[in-house]
């Protein structure tokens, strides 16, 4: 017979924490909260604490950007126009020459040679800030950055998700249960500083639009001198057109595949303690390397292939909600968006 002895205060509690603690599918628990930010396990807590607490250098250049709008892009520019259009020879030299801060730590960044750029996908209250330092935030549509960002999350082995359909993985987007948190909370704390004059703030869609006017506008905020260079030397603005289409490009993907394998050749104790946190964390990425395409497709409008109207209804309702006062969608005004 079933007992009616109402449970005790603490009975509720285990209960309640057994609840909480209950293992869901394995893609939900990819992630967790580190100091506020919604983050995979791929970042460790070493080097988020050591990325956090980064001191920018004066000049330091950041790329700055909400997963999967066009950060490689934009990387790929601005170390074309550092470097006269020669790209990196291999990912782990774009790595050490363009790094990504919290996944290899602060010293990764220190030890850079100079002119490069940081890559963060950081919002801006967590942002390592200078008004020494300029930060260029490209941005991407929210319909396109979520399908974008379900291939990726398939692709990548520490999310879990080699299994996972566009369904599940449109639901998380939609409730900021992905890698970085909310989308628009990330667009959101930086459209407030696109006016700012170390801040230059751009969507993929206007750079896929005007790829050559918006280099020669990166390269001047870079550096006149950088502007005045492509002016100059249009043999050098060609080089850099050259090395940033999106098929050239595609040479990452293969090198991204087998980027996990050459890293792991690396001896450890020749790493910097950045990378070897990371290396750690990354047990057998031997055995499962990213797959897939880094370099997808590359365009404006896929979307159109993967939302259901219902997920387009519900993607308007989150946009109404996260950006009820603001003019932030205007940004995509001439996007074709529903
Ligand atoms: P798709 O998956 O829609 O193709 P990030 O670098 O922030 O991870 O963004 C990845 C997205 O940028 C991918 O979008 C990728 O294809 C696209 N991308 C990368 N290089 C590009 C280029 N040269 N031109 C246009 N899009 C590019």
């Amino acid at each position: 017979m079933a007992s009616s002895k109402k449970p005790t205060e603490e009975e509720t509690q285990n209960k309640d924490l057994e609840e909480a603690c209950k293992p869901g599918p394995p893609y939900k628990n990819a992630y967790r909260y580190f100091e506020g930010l919604y983050v995979s396990y791929s970042f460790t807590d070493r080097n988020l604490r050591s990325a956090l607490s980064y001191k920018p250098l004066d000049g330091d250049v950041f790329v700055v950007s909400y997963p999967k709008c066009g950060t490689t892009w934009m990387q790929y520019i601005v170390y074309g126009v550092f470097r006269d259009g020669v790209p990196p020879a291999n990912v782990i030299e774009f790595m050490n020459m363009a790094p990504f801060l919290e996944l290899v730590g602060a010293e990764v960044a220190q030890a850079m040679p100079r002119p490069n750029s940081i890559k963060t996908h950081l919002p801006f209250n967590k942002q390592p800030y200078s008004d020494k330092a300029k930060y260029v935030y490209i941005t991407r549509n929210p319909y396109d950055c979520c399908v974008s960002f379900y291939y990726h999350t398939r692709n990548a082995p520490m999310y879990r998700f080699e299994d996972g359909t566009f369904d599940q993985f449109f639901d998380m987007f939609v409730e900021g249960k992905v890698d970085y948190g909310d989308y628009f909370d990330h667009l959101l704390s930086w459209y407030e500083h696109r006016g700012d004059s170390n801040v230059l703030f751009i969507t993929y869609e206007d750079l896929k639009k005007d790829t050559r006017g918006w280099v020669l506008k990166i390269a001047d905020f870079l550096g006149k001198e950088y502007g005045d260079k492509l002016r100059q030397s249009p043999d050098i603005f060609e080089k850099i057109m050259a090395m940033i289409s999106v098929d050239s490009m595609k040479k990452i993907n293969a090198d991204m595949n087998n980027w996990s394998k050459d890293l792991a050749s690396v001896p450890l104790e020749t790493l910097p303690e950045g990378m070897k946190s990371f290396m750690e964390a990354m047990g057998n990425m031997v055995e499962k390397p990213f797959k897939g395409e880094f370099v997808r497709k590359g365009i404006v409008g896929d979307w159109k292939n993967h939302l259901s109207p219902e997920q387009v209804s519900r993607m308007k309702e989150r946009i109404a909600l996260k950006t009820a006062g603001s003019d932030v969608m205007e940004l995509w005004k001439d996007a074709g968006l529903p």
